[in-house]
């Protein structure tokens, strides 16, 4: 039993915001933004909008493809780090949009690997003859939360807000399906890239203090990030590719997380791959964490650039650090 992609779909919120736009808040430069990252620009949703919203469109756009109704769908996994609530997760409430029975809703946290680490977690499932067909969705509204500040700025001119899904279902042959799926973490890295309050460990948990300090916004370490995400996501795929007995060269296309586009570039050089193969958005959409491989692989498909039996291959870094790989046959 393999499972298969059937569906895929994508939706970011209309809103664009460009680099000149935030050199009108902060103190940046697009030269300075379009250099150091490759981002031109972004969408941001606009207040009321949550990433079960974003994600609920995607949906639709996935199950349409895959030819289903919503209602054929047995299962639900999430992935985001910016759920609508503190808890709980987005899954439940995509489930309750898309108008679906009480069918399972599974929120996994696991932010720019998310959507890598769901897809193994829907494989397993599907492997198991648990389920049959599983929707999986990955949304993020990151504009609500950024320091807009100097002191942010690093951060604040990277992130996104966006949604992809897929449609994945169970399959009797195996010329085609999910190959393999690779999953990485270190801990120690916590706090190289994190949201580090609010937090449940304080007393009380919103401090006057935390909010001068700033503390509630994410903030990177952006010299280890990049380092690590260098080194981590090749190595991610080229134990993935010894796994199924593949050469770099039997790559297709490849789907990084849409990080940075400097980050992509080291990737594609390590690996000795033609930048042709590799799939780049983030000068449209900027960095949509767990949703930015969805996001990049539903217009690879409509676009024409995934053709029936190519290996595709996917690989994430990201806060933990956890990192990640997969090799699909289409
Ligand atoms: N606009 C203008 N200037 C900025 C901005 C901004 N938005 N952000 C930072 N700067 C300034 C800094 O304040 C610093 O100024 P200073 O020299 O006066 O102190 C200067 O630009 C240099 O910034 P650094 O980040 O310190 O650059 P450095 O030369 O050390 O390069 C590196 C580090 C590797 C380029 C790194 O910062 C970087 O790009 N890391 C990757 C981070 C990233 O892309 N993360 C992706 C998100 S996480 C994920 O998806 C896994």
């Amino acid at each position: 039993m393999r499972s298969i992609i059937t569906g895929t779909g994508s939706y970011v919120p209309p809103r664009v915001v460009t680099n000149f736009d935030l050199e009108k808040i902060m103190n940046t430069s697009d030269e300075w933004i379009r250099q150091r990252t490759g981002i031109i620009e972004r969408r941001y949703a606009e207040s009321g909008i949550g990433s079960s919203d974003l994600a609920t469109e995607a949906a639709k756009k996935a199950i349409e493809m895959a030819g289903l109704k919503p209602s054929q769908i047995e299962f639900i996994i999430a992935a985001t780090l910016s759920p609508d609530h503190y808890f709980p997760g987005i899954g439940v409430s995509v489930q309750t949009k898309l108008g679906l029975a009480s069918i399972g809703a599974l929120d996994v946290r696991n932010q720019c690997s998310g959507f890598i680490y769901a897809l193994s977690v829907a494989d397993q499932y599907i492997r198991a003859g648990t389920f049959r067909r599983i929707l999986l969705v990955a949304a993020e509204v990151q504009s609500a939360n950024l320091d807009y500040s100097d002191e942010g700025r690093d951060m604040a001119v990277l992130f996104g807000d966006g949604a992809g899904a897929v449609v994945i279902e169970a399959y009797d042959g195996n010329d085609r399906g999910i190959l393999s799926t690779h999953l990485f973490a270190d801990g120690r890295f916590v706090a190289d890239l994190w949201m580090e309050k609010p937090s449940p460990k304080d007393r009380p948990v919103f401090k006057e203090e935390y909010i001068r300090e700033r503390r509630y916004f994410p903030r990177m370490d952006g010299r280890s990030v990049f380092k690590n995400a260098c080194e981590k996501m090749p190595e991610a795929v080229r134990l993935a590719l010894s796994h199924n007995q593949l050469t770099i060269d039997d790559v297709d296309v490849l789907i990084p997380h849409q990080a940075n586009e400097r980050i992509t570039q080291m990737v594609a050089k390590n690996l000795n791959i033609p930048i042709e193969k590799v799939i780049r958005n983030i000068d449209r959409y900027g960095n949509t964490t767990a949703a930015s491989i969805p996001i990049a692989l539903d217009e690879a498909c409509r676009n024409g650039k995934i053709k029936p039996g190519n290996i595709v291959v996917l690989t994430a870094f990201g806060s933990g650090y956890t990192w990640a790989s997969a090799v699909i046959r289409w």
